[in-house]
């Protein structure tokens, strides 16, 4: 996710804002600036990639000052590279702005810009900010905000200084975290406490809808309409690797946390409820073609592989479409039937898998179109296919995808409805889908506020050898992807199955010895499962059950019972998951393994 540092006092700026920045790299980003006052005016640095590369263009081109803005960037709108860095400026160059967050009405702002000559320079949707600032400009950089504040719909956590206000830096949030901290004859803001935390530990955190206005010697926090707002200042008692992770102990327990948020962000502005349908805004596929496709192949490999599979199964439930699903890996070197005809959706959270990469060319080679869902804006992936639906979960660091599989099944299920409601599925259906889509992010935190009873569980099964994970219909490919969490990240030998395949073989396995684990919510194929359930407790088997209701005909039988809320059964995956996530993560942590970097995984197989 983007980072901020800014700050306005007597030392030297450059390189505490640049060591601030180093603090924030732990969140993933492309591209990095800095802006400074060096008493004549603005002065800016900016560079794609690593902090070090920002480095070496200030060592080509020092520049100092004593007020400054810093960001690392994780693209959103428009690829990584030095011109859509940030910070941005306006017109005359003396506004410049970093910027965390989405606006979601930028295109209309900035056609609004332009036609009153306005001239822009990046892909970014954050440069509208500089451009509205400057509109509204009138001597004063705090009003000037407030009013180009009032314009913008979407997310934000801005740092602004300008050259014809100079002695001062504004701050403003909404959605988007940001904090100031107080030192003595300097003040800091930053997006997370972890760029300041050498230099204070004193902080106010704003709320969304405020503005702070920062000097040297004093700070002012208001609300937008300029009213002094009260806060309070909170001494921060953390060590740094404790904040990196946001309180968690390990990036893969932040990343399972944050799903209710990131799933959220993959649905922003793309859900139409009143309607029933879905906005995907970058599909770049006429509706023509989307109408008359014959056929959908979905490639990628590991957890993006079992999210295909739900996909799959969504399309052809809904749209009525034929949907193959094909490891990447395998596809790429098959002789597949694509015609001109043929959708290739290509599912990646990194947008750099070379086996991925590798089968989308050879679709794209054959006619096909193609379709990236993918997590990284301006990777490999994103930049060579023909359309994407960008997941906007933030940066994944646990090698253990999590965060990224949840927004995988949303984004296929935003697909499934965009197709269906070209063809035969009616508004009342779209709109049965779209309710259940936003009521996603509270039934997850339903289920994490029962972690600790999840991780009771984990530690009857640390010394387990093996593990059999059974679902059926939409909850095989759940079944898939917990097995391979437990096995990555816990080295425990699990296998996912249709429940049942059970009796063509995997029984045999079945003992006190054998945990297996049924996924099992009151879907269309409940009944099925509870049979299976019983064979497996016939033969002694430990029983571990996640469900969402109470079932008479499995009382006795359950060993260990997770709830579920209820949903529509093509969304159970996205709920059914996070018990198995939180499962295998703390079986993993008290076997005292290294869950983020588990042994010879990498987080991107960038290699064949
Ligand atoms: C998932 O936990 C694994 N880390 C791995 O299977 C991963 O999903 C796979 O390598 C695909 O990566 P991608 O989504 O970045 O293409």
């Amino acid at each position: 996710m983007c980072g901020i540092v800014g700050y306005v006092g007597a030392r030297n700026a450059t390189t505490l804002l640049v060591n601030g920045l180093k603090r924030l790299e732990y969140r993933g980003y492309d591209s990095a600036g800095v802006s400074l006052m060096n008493g004549q005016g603005v002065e800016t640095r900016k560079a794609k990639g690593k902090i070090a590369m920002l480095e070496a263009a200030i060592e080509a081109q020092p520049i100092h000052g004593n007020i400054g803005i810093a960001h690392t960037r994780w693209a959103t709108h428009g690829p990584p590279n030095e011109c859509n860095a940030h910070p941005h400026h306006d017109c005359s160059g003396t506004i410049s702005l970093v910027h965390n967050g989405i606006i979601e009405n930028y295109s209309p702002l900035r056609a609004m810009l332009q036609k009153t000559g306005h001239t822009f320079v990046s892909d970014t949707d954050t440069e509208v900010l500089a451009h509205l600032i400057e509109a509204a400009f009138d001597g004063n950089l705090e009003e000037a905000v407030i009013d180009a504040l009032a314009l913008v719909e979407g997310t934000y956590g801005i740092a602004v200084i300008s050259a014809k206000d100079p002695d001062k830096i504004v701050a403003a949030r909404k959605g988007s975290p940001l904090l100031i901290g107080i030192g003595d004859g300097e003040h800091y803001v930053a997006s997370d406490v972890a760029a300041i935390l050498q230099h204070t530990r004193q902080v106010v955190y704003l709320d969304d809808g405020e503005m702070a206005i920062l000097t040297r010697d004093s700070y002012r926090v208001c609300d937008l309409d300029a009213k002094t707002v009260k806060k309070g200042v909170s001494r921060i008692d953390w060590d740094l690797d404790k904040i990196e992770k946001g309180g968690f102990a390990h990036f893969m327990l932040k990343e399972i946390f944050e799903q209710p948020q990131t799933i959220e962000n993959t649905m922003r502005g793309r859900s139409v409820d009143e309607d029933g349908f879905s906005k995907l805004g970058g599909l770049n596929l006429s509706k023509e073609f989307l109408q008359h496709l014959d056929q959908i192949i979905i490639t990628a490999c590991g957890t993006s592989w079992h999210s295909a599979l739900i996909g799959e199964l969504m399309i052809e439930e809904h749209a009525r479409v034929r949907v193959e699903v094909e490891y990447a890996s395998e596809f790429r070197y098959r002789n597949p039937i694509v015609s001109e005809q043929t959708l290739c959706v290509v599912i990646s959270q990194s947008g750099e898998t070379a086996d991925t990469l590798a089968a989308m060319r050879e679709a794209k080679r054959r006619g096909a179109k193609t379709l990236g869902l993918v997590n990284q804006v301006g990777s490999t992936i994103a930049r060579e296919d023909d359309g994407g639906v960008y997941l906007h979960a933030g940066p994944e660091i646990g090698v253990a995808s999590t965060k990224a599989f949840t927004s995988q099944v949303i984004a296929l299920a935003l697909l499934t409805l965009k197709l269906s409601r070209l063809r035969n599925m009616s508004v009342v259906q779209g709109r049965e889908i779209t309710q259940a889509l936003a009521a996603l992010p509270a039934q997850i935190q339903t289920i994490l506020d029962s972690a600790s009873d999840i991780e009771k569980i984990a530690e009857a099964f640390v010394d387990a050898e093996n593990f059999l994970y059974l679902g059926r219909g939409y909850n095989f490919p759940v079944a898939l992807e917990g097995a391979l969490k437990l096995k990555e990240i816990s080295y425990i030998h699990a296998e996912g199955y249709p429940a049942a395949e059970m009796k063509h073989g995997p029984i045999a396995l079945i003992d006190e010895n054998m945990p297996v684990v049924f996924i099992a919510p009151h879907d269309a194929v409940f009944d099925k499962v509870v049979s299976n359930v019983q064979e497996v407790k016939a033969r002694g088997g430990r029983v571990i059950v996640i469900t969402s209701r109470e079932e008479p005909a499995l009382a006795g039988k359950i060993d260990y019972e997770i709830r579920v809320p209820e949903t529509i059964d093509m969304l159970y995956p996205v709920l059914t998951v996070i018990p198995l996530q939180l499962l295998a993560y703390y079986i993993a942590a008290k076997r005292g393994l290294n869950v983020d970097q588990p042994r010879n995984l990498a987080k991107s197989v960038t290699v064949e």
